[in-house]
């Protein structure tokens, strides 16, 4: 039996070494100092396997998660993709209050990947947006002691100078009462921490992470001037001592820049730790505006020329790789559409990594498992619509509705479509289940596509946990296989 399981590892070992040197050969080109963020808020996440593969084929090289979930970092071993993992809010009073769950999280989550350089990890994200203002005082008192003990942890586990800690800051933090970049300051009311954060990003040469999001400037502000969004038009200007701002981008960014001079901090490195532009959900958000708006992020973080007031090149992570059907809608019916791909890894619109500004379709995923040929919509018997909005609402509360909104993908169906279209998303988040299909009588189950013009009606994939079963069966066929040339 020990023969028989060595020659499965090797078997698989050569299998893997083939399969990953073939892969190597393609790969698309793609800006060095750009990255993604992958969140994994989805009914059905994604086979990390399939995620790094699909990850070369477009040739990024740095990936920024959310958690350190130990399967999806796992994935990454062996690559020379370079990742960021995150620490969740609800978790900063832990680490706050004791520097052994740090210690053991560190040993868990980077410790283990770092022993023998498995995986790339460089940073720890401690916290995501904590001192959003709609958080209100939630987490400032725990986030800064949390990144104190991490680091601690992270330093006497020996990995000081390779992995940094910082935290995701919303723009939020600071702001301008002038609308110019050069009134830049943080906000009062964390004015303190985040001297704090400053002083200890500085001290260990760690980045200052923002999330900065030319979207919301359009969506929360009726007026705001919609090309200054984008940064393919000099149509409208700030005009800031004589620096001329054509996009809320770099205004935005210079304002940090002001706002880190202010505080004593003219030198510190900036990485934007998200930037994107989301395709469903409200009447600003499609693919011809996320098209729009990346190609020319791109084409700008491909000139290296930075901003008026931070010049040369800079690190970014892409918000978001993929759609994520469990977010909160809490910020907008977007909120679950922020993916340059869909929920299962196929490409929404052209995008070109490298920053040429071609019209190029980026490499989606392969080998996606999918469940079978069918949809839930509302029944043709039905005739008596008096009970239909009911069972809408409901289907609606136990899954994602958020493409049937004004101006969204699927936003002039009707009732009769809405139904469908509901029924569906609640039947296809439960694995196609027979008695996610009935609403009373009112739904049943077809098996021609009902997508209808823009409005896509998505079959899901196979849950993470199927995934996992067929990797099991995958490995007892090796193992029945090796058990077979160890007979011979
Ligand atoms: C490691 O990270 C994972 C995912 O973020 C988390 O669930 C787990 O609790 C962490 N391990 C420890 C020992 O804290
Ligand atoms: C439709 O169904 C409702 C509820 O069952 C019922 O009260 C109503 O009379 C029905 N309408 C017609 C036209 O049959
Ligand atoms: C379909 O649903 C959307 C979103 O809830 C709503 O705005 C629209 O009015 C609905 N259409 C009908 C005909 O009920």
């Amino acid at each position: 039996m020990a023969r028989a399981e060595f020659s499965m590892v090797a078997v698989c070992l050569i299998i893997v070494l083939t399969y990953n040197q073939v892969k190597s050969v393609k790969g698309g080109e793609s800006l060095s100092n750009v990255g993604v963020n992958w969140g994994a808020l989805a009914s059905h996440p994604m086979d990390p396997y399939i995620v790094t593969n699909m990850l070369k084929d477009n040739g990024i090289k740095k990936v920024k998660l959310f958690d350190a979930d130990p399967w999806t970092v796992s994935a990454f071993a062996g690559t020379d993709i370079e990742i960021m993992v995150g620490i969740p809010n609800d978790q900063l009073s832990k680490f706050a209050n004791s520097l052994s769950d740090a210690e053991d999280w560190v040993k868990e989550n980077i410790t283990k990947h770092l022993q023998n350089n498995l995986v790339n990890i460089r940073y720890v994200a401690v916290g995501n947006e904590p001192f959003l203002k709609s958080y209100g005082a939630s987490f400032v008192k725990t986030t800064f002691p949390a990144m104190q003990n991490i680091l601690k942890a992270i330093d006497k586990a020996g990995f000081g100078d390779k992995v940094k800690v910082t935290t995701a800051l919303n723009a939020d933090v600071y702001e301008s009462n002038s609308n110019k970049p050069s009134d830049g300051d943080f906000r009062n009311d964390i004015r303190d921490v985040m001297n704090q954060i400053l002083q200890f990003l500085h001290d260990r040469n760690s980045p200052f992470l923002v999330n900065i999001y030319p979207f919301l400037s359009l969506y929360q502000s009726e007026g705001f001037p919609e090309d200054f969004a984008f940064f393919d038009t000099q149509s409208r200007t700030i005009d800031d001592k004589n620096v001329q701002y054509s996009n809320v981008f770099d205004a935005n960014l210079d304002t940090l820049v002001w706002a880190l001079k202010k505080a004593g901090y003219p030198e510190m490195t900036i990485v934007v730790g998200e930037i994107g532009w989301p395709t469903d959900g409200d009447k600003n958000a499609n693919t011809k505006n996320a098209k729009r708006f990346y190609q020319g992020f791109l084409k700008k973080m491909a000139t290296k020329k930075g901003t008026p007031m931070l010049p040369g090149p800079m690190n970014v992570y892409l918000f978001s790789l993929f759609d994520e059907n469990l977010k909160s809608i809490e910020p907008g019916n977007f909120e679950r559409h922020w993916g340059i791909f869909r929920y299962d890894g196929q490409s929404k619109f052209p995008i070109d990594f490298s920053g040429n500004g071609e019209d190029k379709w980026p490499e989606g995923a392969k080998g996606v498992r999918y469940q079978e040929n069918k949809w839930c919509v509302l029944s043709k018997e039905v005739k008596n619509m008096s009970l239909v909005p009911e069972a809408l609402d409901y289907a609606c509360a136990g899954a994602d509705c958020t493409s049937l909104g004004y101006g969204s993908s699927c936003g002039n169906l009707g009732i009769a479509g809405n139904a469908s279209y509901a029924f569906n998303q609640y039947f296809q988040t439960r694995d196609q289940s027979v008695e996610a299909c009935d609403f009373n009588g009112l739904a049943s189950i077809v098996t021609t596509d009902p997508s209808d013009g823009t409005c896509f009606f998505p079959i899901e994939i196979e849950s993470a946990g199927d995934m996992i079963t067929s990797m099991r069966l995958v490995t007892s066929f090796f193992i029945g296989l090796s058990i077979f040339f160890v007979t011979l």
